[in-house]
């Protein structure tokens, strides 16, 4: 039963973002230092990649990079290492690993890795978050799906830079854009903080949902499409 007075004005209250809030970061946060991080974190997703072999199961691809990050000194992640195969490419980080499926020649996958690197002199740890598609050997049209993930991300890009696009205008144009070339877009999935470990203290705000431009160096926009079929998709993320 609703409990108001209805004697009173029906009250709406309209919270506003405050990007001070949303886009907070610690006291001693360098920008230079979260550019190096993500730097070192698409080095290291390539140094995965060249080790992904048919016949590894996703859970296996997990473990793999988990220990080549534990090679380079990265014990902690903000978020575990994703790695999906084949049709699994077309689901997202909400949905289980495939167990059994091992990677097949021709197929797609992507890897999508979020490390937390330790800036040793400061003592500041910075959150890596990185994600691409790919393919073991050829296929035409989920090759084609992953570099449409990129090419989307690079117009994505540049109407925040050209047009200081907010948010909630980036997913509104990924929709779009995504349908127009025959995929859907994965609309869950988008992007989010990142900074000094971690970004949860300071906001957990999507970006999809910003009304305001979002600012250098802290946001992650990730693209996420699928074939209408669902017979594949491609991931592609990386620092705005
Ligand atoms: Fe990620």
């Amino acid at each position: 039963m609703e409990n108001h007075n209805s004697n009173q004005p029906h009250e709406i209250i309209v919270k506003a973002q405050d990007p001070k809030v949303i886009e907070a970061v610690g006291a001693q946060f360098l920008r230079e230092s979260m550019l190096k991080a993500q730097h070192q974190t698409r080095t290291l997703t390539l140094e995965v990649l060249s080790q992904i072999q048919e016949g590894m199961t996703e859970d296996e691809a997990r473990k793999m990079a988990l220990e080549i990050f534990s090679d380079y000194g990265v014990k902690k992640h903000w978020h575990r290492p994703y790695i999906r195969f084949g049709a699994g490419t077309a689901l997202t980080f909400h949905d289980p690993i495939q167990p059994d499926y091992q990677l097949q020649e021709n197929d797609p996958f992507y890897i999508d890795v979020g490390p937390v690197w330790k800036d040793e002199a400061l003592g500041i740890e910075y959150e890596g978050d990185y994600g691409d598609t790919f393919i073991l050997g050829e296929n035409s049209e989920a090759s084609l799906c992953a570099k449409t993930t990129r090419e989307l991300f690079q117009k994505a890009r540049q109407i925040w830079l050209t047009e200081n696009a907010t948010g909630e205008q980036i997913y509104s144009f990924l929709k779009k854009e995504a349908q127009q070339r025959g995929y859907i877009l994965h609309e869950k999935v988008d992007g989010h903080r990142v900074s000094d470990f971690p970004h949860q203290k300071y906001s957990k705000e999507r970006l999809a949902a910003l009304t305001f431009k979002p600012a250098d160096a802290i946001w992650v926009l990730e693209v996420q499409i699928f074939d209408p079929q669902k017979r594949f998709g491609a991931f592609f993320e990386d620092l705005l």
